[in-house]
């Protein structure tokens, strides 16, 4: 197979304007970086829409103290255009349009080879991870030639970024890549854990803990699959009117019960549901969608983000009453074999990505976009560069 390398782009570092992160909690910086060009089987991509998910302010705040490090590009939700290619990519050239995918497929591993997984072995998720897999450095540096460090495999809060090949998706150019972001990440993994990791069936019963754009797309992907109730829970009494919209059956929030969460739900559920998932990263809410689901059969699905130090919040006798838990990081897609049909079927309407976009603005106004997700005003905030 001939190489699509585009020598004219051959070792050109290029500037453009990036966000960083400076330290814990600061404002970000929008500043001029330096990209390097994408070394062998990297790609360049100009990035064109990027919105924030709460993993990106979950490392924002720097909750997780073994994830800090700075300067920092954050942003892992984003849709671009190949800018340039590495030495031997062969599936993607300039101009293809693709979709950044924080747990990579090299295609070649013993997980990419299995079935039974999505998570690669050289490019799984990994918020410690802070430099290229090829040669431990950054691509990415300020003007006077500090390092800048990368995030979860896509560091999308810049103009440009540097993907490994294993992290890049080539998808359909007619699909619009502003609503392709949502693929990114939020998107498919609630639509993703719903379908791949809980596999929900029709006539099921389900209970949704946290409605932010994650627990909304495990809604949209539980009504696609034909559960004939989706419990909505949320802290925040406005994500009922939006939930409602958005296929969730029923509301409540655990604010306003006098009895235990569990209890409630297991009496509007005949027992409890079939399905219950954790979107929320709070802990107590890990436990109260554990405590939701029928005993024998319920199936609890963690897409929360738990920074440690933290265990379940399990008795391990609790086990015996036939109730399992699982994790789900990307929905459980392999990202590059599987993202480019289920791309297909959005664009089909099989799953409505309408409703995630919520606002829009431009890049500089980014740390607007942050306080809109903080402040549970929005799903996502979509950002043009
Ligand atoms: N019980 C119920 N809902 C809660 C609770 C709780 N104890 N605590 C927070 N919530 C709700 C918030 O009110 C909000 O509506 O959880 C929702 C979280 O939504 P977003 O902040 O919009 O987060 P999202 O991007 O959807 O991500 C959800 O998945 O990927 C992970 O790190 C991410 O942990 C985060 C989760
Ligand atoms: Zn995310």
């Amino acid at each position: 197979m001939s190489s699509m390398y585009d020598a004219s782009f051959d070792g050109k570092v290029l500037t453009c304007k990036a966000a960083v992160l400076w330290g814990p909690g600061q404002p970000l910086i929008m500043q001029e970086v330096q990209v390097d060009p994408p070394q062998k089987m990297e790609v360049r991509v100009k990035i064109l829409f990027t919105s924030i998910c709460h993993s990106d302010l979950t490392a924002w705040k720097g909750e997780d103290e073994s994830a800090r490090a700075y300067p920092r590009i954050l942003g892992h939700e984003a849709a671009g255009i190949i800018e340039s290619v590495g030495e031997g990519v062969v599936d993607m050239k300039k101009g293809d349009h693709v979709i950044p995918i924080f747990t990579g497929e090299c295609g070649d591993c013993v997980c990419c080879r299995s079935e039974k997984t999505n998570l690669c072995e050289l490019f799984a998720v990994n918020p410690l991870k802070t430099t290229m897999v090829n040669d431990g450095k950054c691509r990415f540096s300020t003007k006077d030639g500090k390092p800048i460090f990368h995030f979860l495999n896509t560091s999308t809060f810049s103009e440009y970024t540097v993907l490994d090949y294993a992290c890049a998706v080539k998808i359909d150019p007619e699909a619009p890549l502003e609503k392709m972001s949502l693929l990114s990440c939020g998107v498919s993994t609630g639509v993703g854990a719903a379908w791949n990791t809980a596999n929900v069936q029709a006539g099921s019963t389900v209970a949704i803990f946290g409605l932010g754009a994650v627990g909304l797309a495990v809604a949209e992907g539980a009504r696609a699959r034909g559960a004939s109730k989706i419990i909505g829970v949320d802290i925040n009494p406005n994500k009922s009117i939006k939930g409602r919209a958005m296929g969730i059956t029923d509301f409540v929030n655990p604010k306003d019960l006098e009895k235990p969460l569990h209890e409630k739900i297991r009496e509007m559920a005949e027992g409890g549901v079939d399905y219950s998932f954790e979107c929320s990263g709070n802990l107590d809410a890990l436990r109260e969608a554990f405590l939701s689901t029928h005993t024998g059969w319920g199936l609890t699905v963690l897409l929360g983000v738990h920074p440690s130090p933290r265990m379940l919040p399990l008795h391990p006798m609790e086990l015996f009453a036939g109730r399992q838990i699982i994790g789900s990081v990307f929905g459980g897609f392999k990202g590059k074999t599987q993202l480019p049909s289920f791309a297909q079927e959005c664009m089909r309407g099989v799953v409505s990505l309408d409703e995630f976009i919520t606002h829009e603005l431009p890049f500089e106004k980014i740390n607007e976009a942050f306080q809109l997700l903080m402040d549970g005003k929005s799903l996502r905030c979509n950002l043009h560069l």
